[in-house]
């Protein structure tokens, strides 16, 4: 049996679909219902629904031979997993973003930086070697400069409507982020009869389909 954590919400959709593609019954899945497990035993394959944080968790232990995650998770997590390929859906852009006010701070200060990805946002200005604070929150962070809390934020743009309407300006791209297909070390290798064919159908299926 294979099993893949998938990422609840609009990314698990997505990855049903392509699974589908690839001739993996994956309706249950696109229903809206409170399950966490879906087995097709056709293909002897058993889908695990996460919070999207949680992914690289469940397949670096092993709970899970592969996963969708987002880039952005991917490298927040920080986890030896293989990274297999670009499923070219949930595309954004990681940003940094302020009021355009974070220039006026007293001179030595550090940057306070508002964001869920402390990793991502100290491995970036870390190659700038800029001061920073990192000020890790949970959500709502456009919030953060806005009420003077931080400078700046590193987030998340998708629409850029959330930017916009809290009256933020992206300052600096980080990085395009989009979702990945990620296996389990181990399994790779004891499981690679069923997760070679299934990685080039998904191949297959990634290209022919519009995300
Ligand atoms: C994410 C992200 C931004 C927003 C960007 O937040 O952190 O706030 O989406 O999307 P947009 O560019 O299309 O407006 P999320 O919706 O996950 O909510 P959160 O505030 O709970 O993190």
């Amino acid at each position: 049996m294979l099993t893949i954590a998938l990422p609840k919400g609009r990314l698990a959709r997505h990855a049903a679909k392509l699974f589908a593609a690839c001739g993996v019954q994956t309706a249950d899945i696109l229903e809206d219902s409170r399950r966490l497990v879906f087995t097709d035993p056709a293909t002897d394959i058993r889908f695990l629904l996460v919070k999207p944080g949680d992914v690289p968790v469940y397949v670096h232990r092993g709970t899970a031979d592969m996963g969708v995650a987002g880039k952005d998770t991917l490298l927040e997590a920080g986890l030896p997993l293989y990274e297999m390929l670009d499923l070219r859906c949930g595309r954004c852009r990681m940003c940094v973003a302020s009021c355009g006010s974070e220039s006026g701070r007293p001179a030595g200060q550090a940057l306070r930086v508002a964001t869920k990805y402390p990793r991502i946002a100290g491995m970036y200005y870390g190659d700038r070697e800029e001061d920073i604070e990192i000020i890790k929150l949970h959500g709502s962070i456009e919030l953060a400069p806005v009420v003077g809390l931080s400078d700046v934020i590193v987030d998340i743009v998708e629409s850029g409507s959330t930017i916009r309407e809290n009256g933020l300006q992206i300052t600096a791209e980080v990085m395009d982020i989009s979702a990945r297909l990620v296996v389990n070390r181990v399994s790779l290798k004891a499981k690679r009869g069923q997760i070679t064919p299934l990685i080039e159908k998904l191949r297959e299926a990634v290209r022919t389909q519009e995300c």
